[in-house]
């Protein structure tokens, strides 16, 4: 992982002051040193002594205490800082730094640092949509203050609108994603495929696999952020197509192969996360299947190893290959990366109930052509994506 990175996490005093704990906990397993100033109306809501405790450092909130040390604080954490997180921001602080006041600790630092400052607002919907708010909020963007916005969803006012504080998931993204930005992949051209495939019985039914199509997603940002023109190739997904990603979506192992071939050529990277299908129906029935009293059974025929095909046509192109197994992970692993002429491939175990298929987490083993066996921890589909990307540019 890359070295030690300071957070310094200004919390305000908003009612979804205590989902910051959740932030800082996450955080703080990303192996950052994480620093906390409350400001004074924070602390009506939640005392230091949890934000301490899980930022194992002290919390800082009044400008004139006696200092521990002598560093004039406001000043060192301002220094220290690779990123300040106003989470939760309230309406107040995003009013005072627009204007320029520095009156606390929190809004001090704000002023005194040159890290990037991102604010995750939480407030009520009609707080949030006043325009004295949103001019705000615009003339901070325009001086290059990041927004994480908030959610729609039902207020701890009762209200449903606008205001609820970002998921801690997304928090954190965005977090790392500003702590280690890279742009390592900047001319580099980066296919990813995604999703399920389905395969058709007869006009109303099909059978598919459980992806979600989250990791290949993750890929594509994360490949999109590092500067590659990216192009995602996606079978049936609920998920919102990455902005900035040339997308294309498919249904079936077939439509998959095509679109893959058509665009493999001019790929530096070629990413295969989709779950294909391995088996299709060998009749499809141009009809529906009438229901019956006998027992229906169907007979499949092996459909196109997508992966194998690329492997055997592949020139200078790096090939990653992923590999959900429920056994002999490792070992299943490897031969695919010999049979079908991988440069890496990602295994994952999908008998692990808390990561793999639908989950924003996953562990994963990464194998090198070169036979290099390399466990990771569990982390966020995200960082896996940044982890291979890392390990391709090394
Ligand atoms: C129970 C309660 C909940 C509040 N929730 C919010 C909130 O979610 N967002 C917000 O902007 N202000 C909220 N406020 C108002 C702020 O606490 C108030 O604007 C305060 O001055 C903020 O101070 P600070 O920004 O220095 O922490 C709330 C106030 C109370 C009493």
């Amino acid at each position: 992982m890359c070295s030690k990175k300071t957070v310094v996490v200004g919390v305000t005093g908003g009612i979804a002051v205590y989902k910051a704990l959740d932030v800082i906990s996450s955080l703080k397993k990303k192996d950052l040193d994480i620093h906390v100033i409350m400001t004074k109306n924070a602390m009506e809501f939640v005392t230091p002594l949890s934000f301490q405790s899980l930022s194992q450092n002290m919390v800082i909130s009044d400008m004139f205490a006696e200092p521990k040390a002598f560093e004039i604080q406001h000043i060192s954490l301002a220094k220290k800082a690779d990123l300040m997180l106003i989470v939760p921001a309230t309406a107040n602080v995003i009013g005072k730094v627009a204007n320029g006041i520095a009156d606390d600790m929190l809004t001090t630092t704000i002023m005194a640092t040159k890290a990037p400052v991102v604010f995750a607002p939480a407030m009520n919907t009609n707080m949030y949509n006043n325009v004295i708010v949103q001019e705000n909020i615009k003339k901070l963007k325009s001086l290059d203050y990041k927004f994480i916005p908030p959610a729609s969803g039902r207020l701890a006012c009762g209200d449903i609108g606008t205001g609820k504080l970002a998921d801690t998931n997304t928090i954190v993204e965005t977090v790392l994603t500003m702590l280690y930005d890279k742009k390592d992949l900047v001319n580099k051209k980066v296919l990813v495929t995604a999703g399920p495939t389905i395969s058709p019985i007869d006009p109303v039914r099909f059978i598919t696999n459980r992806s979600t199509g989250k990791m290949g997603f993750a890929i594509a940002e994360e490949a999109r952020d590092r500067g590659a023109d990216v192009t995602l190739i996606s079978g049936p997904t609920s998920l919102v197509p990455p902005v900035g990603v040339k997308y294309i979506k498919v249904e079936t192992n077939e439509e998959m192969l095509r679109e893959t071939l058509n665009h493999f050529e001019q790929q530096d990277i070629v990413v295969k996360s989709a779950a294909v299908a391995d088996y299709k129906p060998k009749q499809y029935s141009t009809t529906k299947i009438k229901k019956s009293e006998s027992e229906l059974s169907i007979d499949f025929i092996k459909d196109t190893d997508i992966l194998k095909t690329l492997g055997e046509t592949k020139k200078n192109q790096i090939l990653v290959g992923f590999a959900a197994e429920s056994n002999d992970l490792i070992k299943n692993a490897e031969a695919k990366v010999r049979t079908k002429n991988l440069d890496y491939i990602v295994a994952n175990d999908i008998t692990s109930r808390d990561t793999g298929f639908a989950s924003n987490d996953n562990k994963v083993t990464i194998i090198t052509k070169e036979g290099k066996i390399i466990p990771m921890e569990k982390m966020t589909k995200r960082e896996v994506a940044r982890e291979l990307f890392n390990l391709i540019n090394t």
